[in-house]
C-alpha cells in the first residue's frame, strides 16, 4: 500500500468517526451510501450493522428516538423514511427494498420483516372535510401503522394509515391493504382480500437469514450531505 493510500485511509477512519459520532448509541458495523441524507440526526437511531444504500432521505422528527432502525437492518438505494412529530421504528434484520417509502406518524415494523421495491407505507392522510378549504390547508391526521414480525410485504404495495399486518402475513404484489390482515395469511389486490391462510409446510431446509446484500458502500458521503 502507498503512503498515500494509508494517509488517506486514516483520514477517512477519522472522518467516519467524526460523522458516526452524530448519528447514534450504538453505530457499530454501520454502512451509508453516497449522498445519502439524515436530516435531524441526533434523533435517528442506528443499530449495529445497519446499512443505508445510496441516495437514501431519512427525516427524523422532532423527538428523541423519532427514527430507530434496528440491528442488521438494510434499507436499500432511494428510499426515504419521513416523520414529524411521531415516530417510524424497523426492528431487527429487516430489508426495505429500493424505492420504498414509509411516512407518517407512529409507524411500527416487527423482525425479520421484507418489504420489496416501490412499496409505500403512508401513515396518515390529509383531511379533506371542508369544500372552502384548499386539502393542502386542512392538515393531516395519522392513525398509525402496525407490521409485526416475519411479515414479506411484495413490490409495489401500498399499506394505508390505521392498519396492522399479523405476525407471518403475505402481501401479494401491487396490493393496496386498507384493513387489518390476520397473522399467517396470504392477501392480494385491492383492495387486498384473504386468499389462503398459510399452513405448515415440507420447504427446503432452514439457512441463515437471506445475506444483507450490501448496497450501501463504505465511502462517506459528500460533505454537507449528512
Ligand atoms: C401472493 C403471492 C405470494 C402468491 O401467493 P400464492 O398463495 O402462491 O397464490 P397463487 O399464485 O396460488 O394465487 C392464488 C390467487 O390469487 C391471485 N393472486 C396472486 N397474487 C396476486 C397479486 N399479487 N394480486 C392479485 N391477485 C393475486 C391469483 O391470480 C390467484 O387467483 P385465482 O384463484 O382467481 O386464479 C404472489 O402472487 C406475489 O404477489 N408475490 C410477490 C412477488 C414480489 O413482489 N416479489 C418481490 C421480490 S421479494
Amino acid at each position: 500500500m502507498l503512503l498515500c493510500d494509508i494517509a488517506r485511509s486514516v483520514a477517512n477512519e477519522v472522518r467516519l468517526r467524526t460523522v458516526y459520532a452524530g448519528i447514534g448509541r450504538r453505530a457499530s458495523g454501520v454502512l451509508i451510501g453516497r449522498q445519502v441524507r439524515l436530516v435531524s440526526r441526533k434523533y435517528i437511531q442506528l443499530g449495529r450493522r445497519v446499512h443505508i444504500g445510496d441516495f437514501c432521505r431519512i427525516f427524523g422528527g422532532s423527538r428523541p428516538d423519532s427514527i430507530s432502525i434496528g440491528d442488521g437492518t438494510v434499507i436499500h438505494d432511494f428510499c426515504i423514511l419521513r416523520t414529524s412529530a411521531g415516530e417510524i421504528q424497523l426492528g431487527r434484520e429487516c430489508s426495505l427494498n429500493p424505492y420504498c417509502v414509509v411516512l407518517g406518524e407512529d409507524v411500527a415494523i416487527g423482525n425479520h420483516v421484507r418489504i420489496a421495491s416501490h412499496t409505500v407505507i403512508a401513515a396518515e392522510n390529509h383531511i379533506f372535510d371542508r369544500l372552502d378549504v384548499p386539502i393542502a390547508s386542512q392538515g393531516c391526521q395519522s392513525r398509525g401503522i402496525v407490521i409485526e414480525d416475519d411479515v414479506w410485504i411484495g413490490a409495489g404495495c401500498a399499506i394505508l394509515d390505521g392498519v396492522t399486518i399479523g405476525t407471518g402475513a403475505v402481501i401479494g404484489a401491487g396490493s393496496v391493504v386498507t384493513k387489518d390482515v390476520e397473522q399467517f395469511s396470504v392477501v392480494a389486490g385491492t383492495p387486498a382480500r384473504l386468499i389462503r391462510m398459510r399452513t405448515a409446510g415440507q420447504g427446503p431446509a432452514p439457512g441463515p437469514v437471506e445475506a444483507a446484500v450490501h448496497v450501501a458502500s463504505t465511502e462517506l458521503p459528500e460533505k454537507g450531505t449528512v
